[in-house]
């Protein structure tokens, strides 16, 4: 096979290539690793375009050299460390025996291997086969304290995709305290950068939000021990000028759910420092003699045209090479859920209607979401106990759930496994099981406390009664955690490691979900955290799709889908139509709005079939047989962001199959103007040559038609209005 990975001794150059892009990385004097360049695909790189070296004053020089112009305060980077004349935040602290932090990281070996050897115990990308990919590992070693650093890099063949993350490993004869590790670092030398990132909050997630970069440091993080509505584990750096068709953008998404934290540094003459890895907020992990840290994965990308190509790498990797369940590549159920429909107020016979009208509509899963275990009316008790709820359910689950099958749809239920109410037989046989911190008071949430799931035992306890309800003739599980982490400490650990419980409790999560989708692989996970609260590419190597939002108003998610769909793949990205006013905003919008926008993601319904009018369920019954026709090209097309919310009034995306002969647009306006401009939506990545008809309309138009003149948008007098658009090439 061609080589992915060259080194050149001669000139002690790594170069990471394929056909779409390139990442450079030098040795220089002192056995230190400098960055030279990630970008498009080079050819061949001759060694001569080095960083100059300079004299810069206060920037000091390596320990026994004299060179004034050779320091690491001004050099690019792959990885730094603290303590030394490299001013800028370091991409690791360790504490030594000593009470020391210093380190030097020194090139000690390399490796290039095909295929990309696996990360226990993570999230991950991984390959099919060992030709897709090759990996890089470098190893940097610590002289003094024998601490060796793995930095792996891997590319894929065919996309343009370099995964990176950094392994510490403990060869000295004493333990160490890693304060912080990063997975990744990259330095940029002077660039007018811009970041992307997608902060939100609770039924507000992922808005695009874009700022220059400017001198000193902005860190975007979460601290919530989980990825978090606030601040979506994912960064862009852009040009000023870049846009979703042009100019330069460089992607980051970190493959994990727990806390994170990416920073971003301008140094003193422009330089732009980037570290992404686990948050060093109250982090603290002992290394004794022996052992080994592996950080999680940061899944990295650069397109040279703009935010969609940024953002279709990042969906085929996610879609094809993060998530693994056996529905990646299947059109996933449209279902109805019951919890916007009853909230707690439920029992079989009030559900069996909404199961009977769903059939009737063609839609083909029935979830049954929160209050159907231990005795729970409301949020204040029984999570933890993963047993039926007899006044609700007399006949146990298993009734209920061969009632919708023989409906012939298909039966979901929802969890919340990480949690735990004080009024609930858990709490009452293991009190030690809620995370608490000794001799304080633990704060609620949602009325509501967390499991320490950094325990075995708590694990091995939910494991047993989850798997229990799996075996009652279930097809799908919702996952969901309403809650944020707080009074992290646990009975596992002595006193001096608490500072490992945050990631101590993501990994237990971890070898729960592994254990559980291994265990049943039948079973559709969808991720879910109060809404989008857990969205992460991490998420997605167990769960293959995930509720975007607990905001189901058709105009809040026009922001909310189109700041997802950044990094996510549309086939993770859950949507569903829900009843006017709307529960969240109170806002009344037409059913086809309602429709359009979910039917953008993973489609189904969150209201009460039951309650509808004969043409409103005779509406859904087309909207229903309507998305699937066009399933499979929303959940697995190529998709194009045309117009944001975030720019004005008008949103508009839409999905065109590989073989570029089907296409569906969705336009949506916001508001209605009484004598406005006409506006127009340009469409993307059609053929320019193969004429398509409009299946709704059947008028005719070339590819280059559509893309140049582009269509005129409608003129409507009304707000909150929507369009669809399926079109087919003819022959
Ligand atoms: C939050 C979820 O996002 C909702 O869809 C619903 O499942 C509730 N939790 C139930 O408590």
């Amino acid at each position: 096979m061609t080589a992915l990975i060259t080194f050149d001794e001669q000139q002690g150059v790594f170069h990471l290539h394929n056909r779409k892009i390139s990442y450079l990385l030098a040795l220089e004097e002192g056995g230190v690793l400098s960055h030279l360049y990630f970008g498009s695909a080079i050819d061949s790189y001759h060694g001569q375009l080095r960083y100059p070296r300079v004299d810069r004053g206060f920037s000091g020089n390596l320990p026994g050299h004299t060179d004034r112009t050779y320091s690491l305060d001004t050099l690019p980077q792959e990885y730094s460390a603290s303590g030394d004349s490299d001013y800028r935040l370091p991409a690791a602290i360790i504490e030594h025996a000593d009470g020391s932090r210093a380190a030097r990281w020194i090139f000690k070996d390399y490796q290039i291997v095909d295929g990309k050897p696996e990360l226990a115990g993570l999230p991950q990308a991984f390959v099919e086969d060992k030709t897709e990919a090759q990996t890089l590992i470098i190893n940097l070693v610590d002289e003094v304290s024998r601490l060796e650093l793995a930095l792996n890099y891997t590319i894929y063949r065919d996309r343009a995709i370099i995964t990176r993350s950094s392994k510490l490993t403990n060869l000295g004869s004493q333990a160490v305290t890693i304060k912080k590790l990063a997975s990744l670092q990259i330095d940029f030398v002077a660039k007018d950068f811009e970041s992307i990132c997608l902060p939100g909050a609770h039924a507000n997630e992922r808005h695009l939000t874009r700022a220059k970069v400017t001198a000193g440091v902005k860190s975007f993080e979460s601290r919530r021990g989980s990825s978090s509505h606030h601040m979506n584990p994912f960064l862009a750096l852009v040009e000023p000028k870049t846009d979703e068709f042009s100019g330069e953008a460089y992607g980051f998404a970190l493959v994990y759910s727990g806390n994170h934290k990416f920073e971003l540094e301008q140094d003193q003459i422009e330089q732009t420092r980037l570290l992404i890895g686990i948050n060093d907020y109250n982090f603290s992990w002992e290394l004794k003699s022996g052992e080994s840290f592996q950080t999680p994965e940061v899944l990295m990308t650069y397109s040279d045209s703009g935010l969609n190509k940024m953002s279709q790498a990042f969906h085929h990797i996610i879609r094809d090479r993060v998530v693994r369940s056996k529905y990646k590549y299947q059109q996933r159920p449209i279902l109805v859920n019951n919890w916007e429909a009853t909230y707690f107020d439920f029992d079989e016979e009030k559900l069996k209607p909404i199961v009977d009208d769903a059939k009737k509509l063609g839609i083909e899963m029935f979830v049954l979401d929160d209050g159907w275990f231990g005795h729970r009316d409301n949020d204040n008790s029984s999570l933890g106990d993963w047993t039926v709820y007899k006044k609700k359910f007399p006949r146990g689950i298993k009734h209920f759930s061969d009632y919708v099958h023989s409906q012939g749809l298909k039966f979901g239920i929802w969890v919340e496994p990480e949690m735990i109410s004080l009024d609930s037989d858990l709490y009452r046989q293991h009190p030690d099981y809620l995370m608490q911190v000794p001799n304080r008071k633990p704060s609620p949430s949602r009325s509501q406390f967390v499991l320490d799931m950094s325990r075995p035992e708590v694990q091995e306890n939910i494991y047993q009664q989850l798997s229990h309800v799996l075996d009652q003739g279930i097809d799908y599980i919702k996952w969901d955690m309403n809650r944020n982490i707080s009074d992290v400490y646990s009975l596992g650990l002595p006193p001096k490691r608490q500072g490992e419980i945050y990631h101590r409790y993501i990994l237990g999560v971890y070898a729960l979900l592994e254990k559980l989708t291994t265990n049943y692989p039948d079973i559709l996970f969808e991720g879910c955290s109060g809404g989008g609260g857990r969205f992460d590419a991490g998420w997605a190597y167990y769960m293959p799709q995930s509720w975007a939002s607990d905001n189901t108003d058709a105009i809040a998610r026009l922001t909310i889908q189109y700041g997802t769909s950044l990094a996510y793949p549309i086939s993770t990205m859950t949507a569903h139509v829900s009843a006017i006013p709307n529960h969240q905003t109170g806002r009344k919008t037409p059913l086809t709005t309602r429709g359009d926008v979910a039917m953008s993601g993973v489609f189904g319904y969150e209201l009460d079939l039951t309650k509808m009018t004969v043409e409103e369920q005779e509406a859904v019954k087309q909207q229903v047989a309507a998305y699937k026709e066009i399933r499979n090209l929303v959940q697995y097309g190529e998709f194009y962001r045309l117009k944001g919310p975030h720019e004005g009034n008008q949103t508009a995306w839409m999905f065109v199959s590989a073989d570029q002969r089907e296409a569906v647009l969705f336009t949506f306006q916001v508001q209605a103007f009484a004598q406005g401009p006409l506006t127009k939506t340009h469409l993307a990545g059609l053929n320019p040559e193969l004429i398509y008809r409009e299946e709704k309309t059947a008028q005719e138009y070339s590819g280059a038609e559509l893309m140049k003149l582009g269509i005129y948008d409608p003129v409507v007098h009304q707000d909150y209005t929507s369009k669809s658009y399926y079109f087919k090439a003819i022959d």
